[in-house]
């Protein structure tokens, strides 16, 4: 067994990683707590080798991104009911040679949607905050992916009705099955209207490198529709682009980016994340990669 004798040591693990802006974000965190702390982008082939192995260097938290946030609920031998739910895991926390995988994507879409929401539906929330039962509000998701997974149950732990549209219908039923949401096929939203008080588009078109256009349709946008990506490279997706000309209010990929980490850092580190700091360092990171945000 190694323990880093310096700094405790963090991190994230998929493929490809180097593009992350989680780094910045953790180290500015650690940094600003005053822990000495280090936290790595590592690109892995092979989670069932390579988690142990970080274990064994001493790595005690580790966030997991695409493709393994599936493959990683097989490495831990503790799962919480958040990723036994989803199906995945964005977090590994170590004890000893045992790794414990929790979800903090679908905190980082309900702390993305609550501030938004409070000032575009305050009647949703009482006095103290808290999501009121029966509040009527309605969501359209577009994509039935792992990203889906995570939406689709924040969305259901806020009571909010939800609409799932996918190109591969399969896919959709399955995920309609497992949160209780409708199904909608991808090529019927033509012919819908502005009628879901919540648009959240969940698909890698618009990604930074793939196609530089949206696939969903203008007429579904509007004033008092709240259109959120969970995309956050580039930080004004062709959706949110679009959105932003019919007048819906927008919420940016990478607020949902902030408050998964913040979830992530206070989950290993037992005390509150320093969020304002994490936020500078992703919007100075942001704006170094696009200009004016
Ligand atoms: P992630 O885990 O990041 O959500 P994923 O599991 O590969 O990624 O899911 C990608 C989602 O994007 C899927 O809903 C996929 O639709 P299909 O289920 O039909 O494959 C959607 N998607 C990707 N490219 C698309 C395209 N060109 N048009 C429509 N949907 C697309």
């Amino acid at each position: 067994m190694i323990r880093p004798a310096q700094e405790r040591l963090f991190g994230v693990i998929g493929r490809p990683v180097a593009h992350s802006l989680s780094p910045v974000m953790m180290n500015r965190a650690f940094d600003a707590l005053g822990i000495a702390c280090r936290y790595l982008a590592m690109e892995i082939t092979d989670p069932t080798h390579d988690i142990p192995l970080l274990g064994a260097v001493g790595f005690e938290g580790l966030s997991v991104t695409v493709p393994y946030k599936e493959e990683v609920l097989t490495v831990a031998t503790q799962v919480e009911d958040d990723a036994v739910q989803i199906g995945a895991a964005n977090t590994l926390k170590r004890t000893g040679s045992s790794w414990t995988a929790k979800n903090t994507d679908w905190i980082g879409v309900v702390q993305a949607l609550r501030g938004t929401m409070q000032t575009t539906y305050p009647e949703m929330f009482s006095p103290m905050g808290e999501v009121l039962p029966h509040h009527s509000k309605r969501a359209l998701v577009i994509g039935a992916g792992g990203a889906a997974r995570a939406v689709c149950f924040a969305l259901r732990s806020m009571g909010i009705h939800t609409t799932i549209a996918n190109r591969t219908l399969e896919k959709a039923e399955a995920l309609c099955e497992r949160f209780h949401c409708d199904l909608m096929p991808l090529d019927h939203l033509s012919q819908a209207d502005a009628s879901w008080h919540l648009v959240i588009h969940t698909t890698s078109v618009g990604m930074e490198g793939s196609h530089n256009h949206t696939i969903v349709p203008p007429q579904i946008l509007g004033p008092g529709v709240i259109a959120m990506d969970v995309v956050y490279t580039p930080h004004w997706t062709p959706f949110l682009t679009a959105a932003k000309e019919r007048g819906c209010e927008i919420i940016h990929g990478s607020a949902m980016l902030l408050a998964q980490g913040v979830a992530q850092l206070e989950w290993w580190l037992g005390m509150r994340a320093p969020i304002e700091t994490m936020q500078e360092a992703l919007e100075e990171a942001l704006k170094r990669r696009y200009g004016a945000l």
